[in-house]
């Protein structure tokens, strides 16, 4: 194969964490080692590190036994954003831009590649890197799958399983107390945790943030069930579900966070309404960052190695400021300035949505 050259590679894990992380980390540093010979850093605690100058070289050891290992050995942040860095001066906070001074960074070290991995934030940041001329490379992580561009992120796989296990255990104790049991996964503004972990599970009612729910629907289902002697029902919501005609439940904002909104607590909102319409016990649990912790599953292990073994190898190829993909089942790339700012979310017409309604699930619409 003809390469193009590349002097040195940084590689940097940004936002929230997901399992999986490591795997690539281990797949870019070993691939770019072991077939090309080149030198690989490490960027500590994302895009704060570069800002702040914080990088060490991966030596092969580093990065040797770290594949089943959830978290990230680099440190993540889901705050810092070069192009909009908050700088304390005096009493007040001010904004600047810090690339021209990352790139720099980079520079001095002979760095001329840097490998992201992250979801949109991270992505919408390396895109304007990518416009300024350095040589990137995105892998897309996200435990919500909501990155636009591919059809599955590494990280999903593992929420997606951690969230079936949690509702099978909820299962048998909605059973023995006949009670309702709300169960609240993560995913922003998509319901991608939600469908998977609510078809997987059995659950009887899913919301999804796409598919704005009726009250009196999801009651007039419960009820149902009592009256065919079921009586227990388990649903599953997406932090990012609403109402139709109402507004999604926010937890708390951050005040100096490029992305503030922190969505949840739908769960014991919808738990007093139910209760309050059925007179049914109802329990609310909200599963948090559960979902994002743990060894990834095998699927995510593998995932993960591809990404980062196919970052390499698009590289040494000469693409540039590209993500790595999965699209019909094949890795390829989009340009990260097609996939900057958008978001995937769940297709009302998704195949799984329809199965999900022929064996009987609501969807509270
Ligand atoms: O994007 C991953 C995610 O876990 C979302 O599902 C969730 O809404 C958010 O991050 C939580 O963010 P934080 O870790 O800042 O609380």
């Amino acid at each position: 194969m003809k390469t193009k050259s590349i002097k040195s590679i940084a590689v940097m894990t940004g936002g929230g964490d997901c399992p999986g992380l490591n795997a690539v980390i281990r797949a870019v540093t070993k691939t770019a080692i072991n077939k090309y010979g080149l030198e690989v850093w490490g960027i500590e605690d994302g895009f704060l590190g570069l800002i702040e100058d914080r990088m060490h070289v991966l030596s092969y050891n580093e990065v040797s036994n770290i594949l089943t290992a959830g978290g990230t050995i680099l440190g993540s942040s889901n705050t810092a954003n070069p192009s909009a860095h908050q700088i304390k001066v005096g009493k007040k906070v001010q904004t600047r831009d810090v690339s021209a001074q990352c790139i720099k960074a980079l520079k001095g070290r002979n760095i001329d590649t840097l490998i992201c991995i992250g979801g949109d934030g991270t992505m919408a940041s390396a895109a304007r890197f990518a416009k300024r001329g350095l040589t990137v490379m995105g892998v897309p992580k996200t435990i919500d799958n909501d990155l636009y561009g591919t059809d599955i992120t590494f990280g999903f796989n593992t929420a997606v399983t951690t969230a079936t296990e949690a509702i099978d255990k909820v299962h048998t104790t909605a059973s023995s107390h006949h009670r309702v049991m709300i169960v609240e996964v993560m995913g922003r503004y998509a319901g991608w945790i939600a469908l998977y972990a609510g078809v997987a599970s059995g659950s009887d009612v899913i919301l999804l943030p796409e598919m704005p729910y009726r009250i009196d629907k999801i009651c007039e289902f419960v009820l149902g069930r009592s009256k065919r002697g079921k009586r227990f029902s388990i649903i599953v919501v997406a932090e990012g579900a609403r109402e139709k005609g109402g507004k999604m439940v926010v937890a708390k904002k951050l005040a100096h966070s490029p992305d503030p909104i922190r969505l949840g607590g739908v769960a014991n909102v919808l738990a007093e309404q139910i209760k309050e319409h059925t007179s049914l016990d109802c329990r609310a649990i909200v599963l948090g960052h559960i979902q994002r912790g743990g060894t990834p599953t095998p699927f995510d292990r593998t995932l993960a190695t591809n990404f980062g073994y196919t970052a390499i190898e698009l590289l040494m190829k000469g693409v540039r400021g590209h993500l790595v993909v999965m699209k019909d089942g094949k890795l390829s790339s989009i340009a990260l300035s097609r996939v900057a700012g958008k978001i995937k979310t769940v297709p009302k017409n998704h195949h799984l949505i329809k199965a999900a309604r022929a064996v009987g699930t609501s969807f509270g619409i």
